[in-house]
């Protein structure tokens, strides 16, 4: 059983914290979705959640340990896609992937079957010998979630895994996020995609401007808010505005003289 517990996480860039006091815990079974439009501070809380970046305060605890106690250990424990897909540009795929299992320790033959299966579902087969800096952003971004699931990790964390994806890639690993807490996986999934999240997460947490604003399962946000669907739960936590009222308002505006 997976236990991943952040507790009163903060991070300062500038003396404006980018995340304050996030508290969360996440365990075998669960997908929690972090939830939060652009700058809120999503990606800095998954750096803080893999030891990619020191929290100014708080901690971070896996299976109930300080996960800087053995981070080496810890990382390898963890399937992690982040935001931005930094891969080595003169590899190819197939070589990445290769690189990849053998560092996180795979043995040959399953590495082999399980790249073989994974770029063949993900339609990259007949692109694993092209150099990864050709690809697309979308094959990359399929590239690393590959990577992120080779070694069957308990742990999941995925920075906007959907970012860049062909509506069918999307549509897959979306389903995927959803089966993968079914097998009892724990995944961390960080969207501003609220529809997708809505969907595939049994819990939610919602960030505005590094805080958490609402925090619970989907539908006791739904409730919290008074709303029928966490799209506009979401809207009305956030924004504090009618969307629709606020659409209907901008096409006035645009038909005015
Ligand atoms: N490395 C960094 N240095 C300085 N400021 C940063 C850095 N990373 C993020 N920020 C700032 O922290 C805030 C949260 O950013 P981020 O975590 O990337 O949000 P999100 O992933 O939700 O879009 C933003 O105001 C952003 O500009
Ligand atoms: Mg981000």
């Amino acid at each position: 059983m997976v236990s991943l517990v952040a507790r009163n996480l903060m991070k300062c860039y500038t003396s404006v914290p980018a995340v304050e006091d996030v508290s969360f815990s996440l365990r075998s079974g669960e997908v929690l979705g972090c939830l939060g439009p652009n700058g809120s501070g999503k990606s800095t809380t998954v750096r803080m959640l893999i030891g990619l970046s020191d929290p100014t305060r708080g901690e971070v605890l896996f299976g109930g340990k300080n996960i800087r106690m053995n981070l080496v250990a810890y990382r390898k424990l963890v399937g992690y896609v982040p935001e931005e897909a930094n891969l080595y540009p003169f590899l190819s795929g197939l070589e990445y992937l290769e690189l990849v299992g053998t560092l996180r320790g795979m043995d040959e033959p399953t590495l082999r079957k399980r790249i073989d299966s994974m770029l063949e579902l993900f339609s990259l087969h007949p692109h694993r010998h092209s150099a990864v800096g050709s690809y697309s952003k979308g094959m990359r971004q399929r590239i690393l979630l590959i990577a992120a699931l080779l070694d069957d990790p308990e742990l999941l964390i995925f920075d906007e895994p959907l970012s860049g994806l062909d509506v069918t890639s999307a549509l897959i690993v979306k389903n995927l996020i959803k089966l993968l807490g079914e097998r009892g996986k724990a995944v961390f999934y960080c969207s501003h995609v609220l529809e997708v999240v809505e969907k595939v997460c049994s819990h939610v947490m919602i960030l505005r401007k590094g805080r958490v604003l609402a925090q619970g399962s989907a539908d006791d946000l739904r409730q919290a808010a008074g709303q029928s669907s966490l799209e506009h739960a979401f809207v009305h936590l956030v924004e504090d505005r009618d969307a629709t009222q606020t659409a209907r308002d901008l096409a006035d505006a645009m038909a005015t003289a």
